[in-house]
């Protein structure tokens, strides 16, 4: 079985909620497999298994460089990783309902989101902007006008009426509590509005300080860290939080790491670690 064989079969095991095993998809993760499709399969076992104990689950996944930037000081970030990540990023948003980015990212990057490189659907696209920074260039915005897939304006609901002004009813998706003592963001509550939309495989793609956000919430079960051959310098963080003080109390999570072209990608299991 090669990977354009396995493709199909894993990602909509994944997107069966519950599935039984994974033999009831035909997977038989032993010698039928060539190498390429058995760390294909490798990578998003995990995820089938979170598939089979929960409602949901969060994923998120950076590319870094060595030093641990997700840019340059200009906010340059394409491309850290090499094709090979880029493609597993569109694995990743196949599997997904909803892909989750932060406001800077949308007003830098422009990203559109979509699975172009994969077979598999569109995730519906969020952008995490809860006191509405994006303003009126929310408007222009690709995934507001590339027809690929439905997008959300997810923000605080003191701001529904103003975003609803912009981009339309069906766009906003305004949550109560998401804000706390007016700056605070409460991560939790974004995740149960998602879910309540049946948004229950969510995939968190940045940037650094919403995955930050993420972490320090716990609100991630999983995370893949993409880790490029490249030292960028005084570039914009990847993960930054307020951690423990002593060493002994920092997070060493269970990992597998798998070589992903050029990079390496650590795929780190936050339950376990919780
Ligand atoms: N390598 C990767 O995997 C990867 C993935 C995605 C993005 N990126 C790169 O990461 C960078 C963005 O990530 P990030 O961590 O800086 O932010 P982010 O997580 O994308 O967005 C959240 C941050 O953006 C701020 N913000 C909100 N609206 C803004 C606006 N209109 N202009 C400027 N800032 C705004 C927010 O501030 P408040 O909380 O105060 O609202 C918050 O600090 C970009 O350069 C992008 O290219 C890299």
């Amino acid at each position: 079985m090669t990977v354009d064989d396995l493709w199909p079969i894993l990602r909509d095991a994944v997107r069966a909620r519950r599935a039984s095993s994974p033999g009831a998809f035909g997977l038989r993760p032993d010698g039928h497999m060539d190498s390429a499709a058995q760390q294909l399969f490798e990578l998003f076992e995990p995820l089938l298994d979170l598939g089979r104990t929960a409602d949901g689950w969060v994923v998120a996944q950076l590319g870094q460089s060595l030093d641990g930037c997700v840019a340059t000081r200009s906010g340059d970030s394409s491309f850290i990783n090499g094709p090979e990540n880029l493609l597993h990023l569109h694995r990743l948003r196949a599997v997904c309902d909803a892909v989750i980015v932060g406001a800077r990212t949308v007003a830098i990057d422009d990203p559109r989101l979509t699975t172009r490189r994969v077979p598999g659907p569109n995730p519906i696209r969020v952008l995490l902007d809860p006191n509405l920074r994006l303003g009126e260039h929310v408007e222009s915005a690709r995934v507001f006008n590339d027809r690929q897939a439905p997008t959300l304006w997810l923000c605080d609901a003191r701001w529904q009426d103003r975003a609803v002004a912009r981009v339309g009813i069906d766009r906003v998706l305004a949550v109560d509590d998401l804000l706390r003592d007016d700056t605070t963001l409460h991560l939790p509550n974004a995740v149960r509005a998602l879910r309540a939309r049946g948004l229950t495989r969510l995939f968190v793609e940045g940037g650094g300080v919403t995955v930050s956000r993420f972490l320090a919430q716990r609100c991630l079960d999983r995370l893949h860290l993409a880790v490029a051959p490249v030292i960028i310098g005084d570039g914009r963080r990847g993960l930054q939080f307020s951690g423990p003080a002593r060493l002994a109390d920092c997070a060493r999570p269970p990992c597998n790491v798998h070589p992903m072209g050029s990079d390496h990608l650590w795929d780190l299991d936050l339950r376990a670690s919780t």
